[in-house]
């Protein structure tokens, strides 16, 4: 069984205006909010119709999407915004000689070697073609994204092209704070002063009317406002959650609220993607992410963790280097973040997180003191 969720977009429509209002005034502005609070739904369903209502060109890319280096993304959004699509790299940069060995060619060469021509060059390309005869945004989807990327230059030549070009306006969004504030805020980072900061509100009880009135249209069902704004609350004031659960209780014929979010607990904890990747990972693992989800910022290579550790694994040797190789994979992995300023880690991947903190509560050994 899957659950549904298609549940149509809620209008912001306050945020938007808000949103506008500044890009008018000024350069750009930046939007920071949690994974899954509602920044990619905001910007396809209200800002970017908004924007080119308001006579804008649109750039739009979303790093956040794994395929591609956001590099490459920002780089061939821009050159296929531009038209064209003719110029095609066919063949490798040569040596010292930037400008002159671009190896571009008109379109032509289907099965030409692969590209290497640097970034940075095909990005000034791409700006340099751009002659705006509108205004453009330049919006880009979890921005922090740019914060580990790995090509030398690149995003100081991104904020120069945007800083250069009079007409382009940009909105940029983040989920994580460290490395957005890495990009926006901290001293010498590369778009200091650069962005409005713009916060994207939590929904609240008007979504949930909404999401009531439609689950009353659908069914010709009416379930309790308040007991379903207890929910949205339980659901952490998720948006998507809320969506899941309704559509449940929808195809289920559930007109109970808290029925309703039993059945959306049980279908998570069954086959939601937390469940998925929690059966992909070892003992340790396992251990190490509840431990962080019931005590964020615990000191992992302390002995009293060592210890616990050492009593939920019998007869598993657990050393600080297990511990560490561990950490890191699961960072690597996007399952752990490190804590802001406090030198711990915490759950950061959202599904895993709910899946975790539904588990029953083990019966855990007194944890580690917490580091103050
Ligand atoms: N304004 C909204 N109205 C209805 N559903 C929403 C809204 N905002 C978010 N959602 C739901 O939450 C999901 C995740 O939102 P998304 O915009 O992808 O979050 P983010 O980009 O911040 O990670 C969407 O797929 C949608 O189901
Ligand atoms: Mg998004």
């Amino acid at each position: 069984m899957h659950i549904p969720e298609a549940l149509p977009y809620f209008s912001r429509a306050p945020l938007e205006a808000e949103c506008l209002g500044h890009i008018g005034l000024g350069k750009g502005v930046s939007m920071l909010a949690p994974r899954r609070a509602g920044k990619t739904s905001f910007v396809e369903n209200e800002l970017i119709p908004a924007a080119e209502n308001h006579g804008y060109d649109i750039i739009y890319v979303d790093v956040g999407k794994r395929e591609k280096s956001p590099e490459l993304a920002i780089v061939e959004t821009l050159e296929a915004f531009n038209g064209k699509s003719a110029f095609k790299v066919t063949s490798a940069k040569i040596e010292g000689s930037r400008g002159a060995g671009l190896g571009l060619a008109r379109r032509s060469l289907g099965s030409a070697p692969a590209a290497t021509i640097d970034l940075v060059a095909r990005l000034s390309r791409a700006f340099d073609r751009i002659r705006p005869t509108a205004n453009v945004l330049f919006v880009i989807d979890e921005f922090q994204a740019l914060a580990n990327c790995t090509e030398p230059g690149f995003v100081a030549a991104l904020r120069t092209h945007i800083q250069r070009l009079q007409r382009l306006k940009f909105f940029f969004t983040g989920s994580s704070r460290r490395e957005l504030s890495n990009m926006l805020s901290t001293q010498g980072a590369p778009f200091l002063g650069m962005t409005m900061p713009v916060p994207l509100p939590e929904l609240d009880r008007s979504f949930v009317e909404d999401r009531c009135t439609l689950f009353h249209e659908r069914t010709g069902r009416t379930i309790d406002i308040d007991a379903m704004e207890a929910v949205f609350k339980r659901l952490v004031l998720v948006p998507e959650y809320l969506n899941q659960a309704l559509g449940l209780m929808m195809v289920r014929g559930i007109y109970d609220p808290a029925a309703g979010y039993a059945a959306w607990k049980d279908a998570i904890l069954e086959q939601g993607e937390g469940s998925k990747l929690w059966s992909t990972l070892s003992e340790l693992d396992q251990k190490i992410i509840l431990l962080l989800n019931h005590a964020p910022a615990t000191p992992m290579f302390a002995k009293s963790t060592l210890d616990w550790l050492g009593n939920c694994l019998p007869g598993e040797n657990i050393t600080t280097t297990r511990i560490q190789t561990a950490l890191q994979r699961l960072v690597r992995n996007g399952v752990l973040e490190q804590a802001q300023a406090r030198g711990g880690y915490e759950v950061s991947h959202d599904e895993l997180q709910v899946f975790v903190s539904h588990l029953k509560k083990p019966k855990l050994p007194a944890l580690p003191a917490r580091r103050r």
